[in-house]
């Protein structure tokens, strides 16, 4: 589904964001991409989305050669792709159910479709309840799950996440990461970019880290040893032995 190839992207001003940088991640599949800051995640997600154009190697995504995507190709490709961000965007004057129904009224569905698959997205995230609320009136975790629910309205197989979890509490933060588990099970491939450690490896997925970029480990946690905490040093205290208070008195 997504191929990197050799793929290097140099800014204007000289800064090497990838260095070489192949991948590829399949249909299905679920990929957590770590590494500190400036490490080229956010360039890595560029270039997934055609934000930005890679300056070597190519870029592929399912039937889409992103560096050679024409102009009449680029809301199309964008399409079919969920993206969910850490400051949710969504639309500060429109209520929950508008906000979901938007994405998919640029696409010409029918009002009909859309009213039946707001209800279906709002029941998926738990959110029946609030449709005609303002984002304002929502907590953060509430919040990311219209954007969550917004992602899916077109049913995109591949769902892109840019720190999901970064404002909203380590409850939420599993309570999302349960729903991507479950749109994962159902098929839909995640890659989502985290710095929550934590999160990460109370899943068993598979974990790319990028270092100064490059992929410099790929695999399950074992593989990302960096991300696994030292064990805490077990004291082997030796029992101190009961007093024979019998022997004492003999
Ligand atoms: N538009 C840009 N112009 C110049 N340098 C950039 C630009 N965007 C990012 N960088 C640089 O590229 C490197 C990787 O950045 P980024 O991909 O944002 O990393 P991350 O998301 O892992 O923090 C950093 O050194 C950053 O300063
Ligand atoms: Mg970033």
């Amino acid at each position: 589904m997504i191929e990197f190839r050799e793929v290097t992207k140099e800014y204007p001003n000289g800064t090497k964001a990838l260095r070489g940088v192949n991948l590829t991640i399949a249909p299905r599949e679920f990929v957590f991409v770590v590494g500190s800051s400036g490490a080229g995640k956010s360039t890595f997600l560029k270039l997934l989305l055609h934000e930005e154009i890679p300056t070597g190697g190519t870029v592929r995504v399912g039937r889409y050669e992103l560096n050679n995507l024409s102009r009449k190709q680029i809301p199309h490709y964008r399409r079919q792709l969920g993206m969910v961000f850490q400051d949710f965007r969504l639309i500060a004057t429109m209520n929950v159910y508008d906000n979901i129904a938007f994405a998919m009224r640029v696409v010409g569905r029918r009002e009909r479709a859309i009213r039946e698959r707001v209800a279906y997205l709002l029941q998926l995230v738990g959110l029946s309840h609030k449709a005609h609320s303002k984002p304002s009136e929502l907590s953060g975790g509430e919040q990311q799950r219209v954007a969550i629910a917004r992602a899916l309205a077109n049913n995109p197989d591949l769902i892109i996440a840019d720190e999901p979890t970064g404002n909203i509490d380590p409850r939420m933060s599993r309570e999302l990461l349960d729903l991507f588990v479950q749109l994962n099970e159902q098929g839909t491939t995640i890659v989502m970019v985290t710095h929550a450690h934590e999160l990460v490896r109370q899943y068993n997925k598979r974990i790319i880290i990028l270092d100064n970029g490059i992929v410099t480990a790929d695999g399950g946690l074992r593989q990302a040893p960096t991300l696994v905490p030292p064990q805490p040093v077990r004291r082997h205290t030796t029992p101190i032995p009961a007093y024979n208070f019998e022997r004492r008195v003999g």
